[in-house]
């Protein structure tokens, strides 16, 4: 039995010597120390042995299987580590190559414009008031003074939802929430995206407009023109002229369009102005009676103006973009200029 626990011993060390990769130690230790491993059968042989050489042999046993334990312990040991060297080595980073560099976006020029004109209007006393994008026909139409079947609202080109839901066709609407929850005085601007269904070089089914509303005792249209002329020569220069045009809204009476002087020829005339000298910019007016009876307001008691521009229109103009699809491409080398 001490010939067959050598041999056993001899055989397993060289087997652990030569055996490649952590399976195949793992194998072995079954093999030979397994429940039903080689040494564990010698092991249960111990029993037909005399008494006499029971002790030294089951002394050997325990050697040689503490041996083998060990020896198969450095073997995974050492296969580990050859591993991980391994992972090392093919995971290996060059850290002085040159990092990459991260690109800063920019702003948008429609964003631009957005916070130019909300922070002069802030200058003035205004507040920025917001509302949903997906609007119930009586804030877009309704409260707006335009009765169902009015021929106005074909001038829209509305995308409807459902039912009484649509695409707000303008920030008008924000005009009517607002002083639904408020009473007057009011000052806001509303900044959002509209939605029309008119695609061509000129129109996009989604733009965006900035809407104005000043409601108080005593409002006057000498204070529409007096802000909107405030507001155009902050936005687009001092000298800028700036001229009101007898117009129809059904919201306002009376209402006005409003126009600035051409600021690519200074109203010399020129093909952006049509040779009149003038760009349209924005519509106005004063609210009408209509609207504030919608909204439980005493058109005896207060009056007031509002007005509309079309962002897209207003940012073409000031950075002198000759094609509004530009606005909505997204390439960045454009979008960097501003
Ligand atoms: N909502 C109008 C439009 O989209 C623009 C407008 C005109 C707004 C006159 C106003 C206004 O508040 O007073 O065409």
């Amino acid at each position: 039995m001490r010939e067959q626990l050598e041999q056993l011993k001899n055989d397993a060390l060289v087997a652990i010597s030569s055996a490649v990769g952590e399976e195949q130690l793992q194998g072995i230790r079954v093999r030979l120390l397994g429940r039903k491993g080689e040494l564990t059968a010698l092991m249960k042989g111990l029993g037909s042995l005399s008494p006499e050489e029971r002790p030294s042999v089951g002394q050997l046993v325990n050697t040689v299987r503490d041996e083998l334990e060990s020896g198969l312990e450095a073997a995974l040991t050492a296969e580990r580590e050859r591993v991980k060297n391994e992972r090392l080595q093919s995971e290996r980073i060059d850290v002085t190559l040159p990092g990459r560099k991260s690109q800063v976006g920019t702003k948008h020029p429609i964003t631009l414009i957005v916070e130019e004109v909300c922070e002069i209007f802030a200058g003035l006393g205004f507040s920025v008031a917001e509302g949903p994008e997906i609007e119930h026909d009586w804030y877009n139409f309704e409260a707006l003074n335009f009765p169902p079947e009015h021929p106005a609202r074909d001038m829209q080109d509305t995308f409807f939802v459902e039912n009484d839901l649509l695409l707000r066709t303008h920030t008008s609407p924000v005009q009517i929430r607002t002083m639904l929850k408020q009473k007057p005085p009011v000052r806001i601007i509303a900044p959002g995206t509209v939605y029309r269904c008119d695609s061509d070089a000129t129109h996009s089914p989604m733009f965006h407009q900035i809407e104005g509303l000043m409601v108080d005792k005593g409002i006057t249209f000498g204070d529409l023109k007096g802000i909107l002329t405030i507001f155009t020569n902050q936005l687009f220069g001092q000298k800028t002229g700036v001229r009101l045009r007898p117009s129809f809204f059904p919201f306002t009476e009376p209402s006005a369009e409003v126009d600035i002087a051409c600021v690519i020829c200074g109203g010399k005339g020129c093909r952006v102005c049509k040779n009149s000298g003038w760009l349209e910019i924005l519509g106005a007016g004063m609210v009408d009676p209509e609207v504030y009876r919608h909204v439980n307001y005493d058109a005896e008691d207060i009056s007031g103006f509002a007005f509309g521009m079309g962002i897209e229109r207003i940012a073409m103009l000031k950075y002198g973009i000759n094609d509004m699809r530009l606005l909505f491409e997204n390439d960045v080398r454009f979008l960097r200029q501003f």
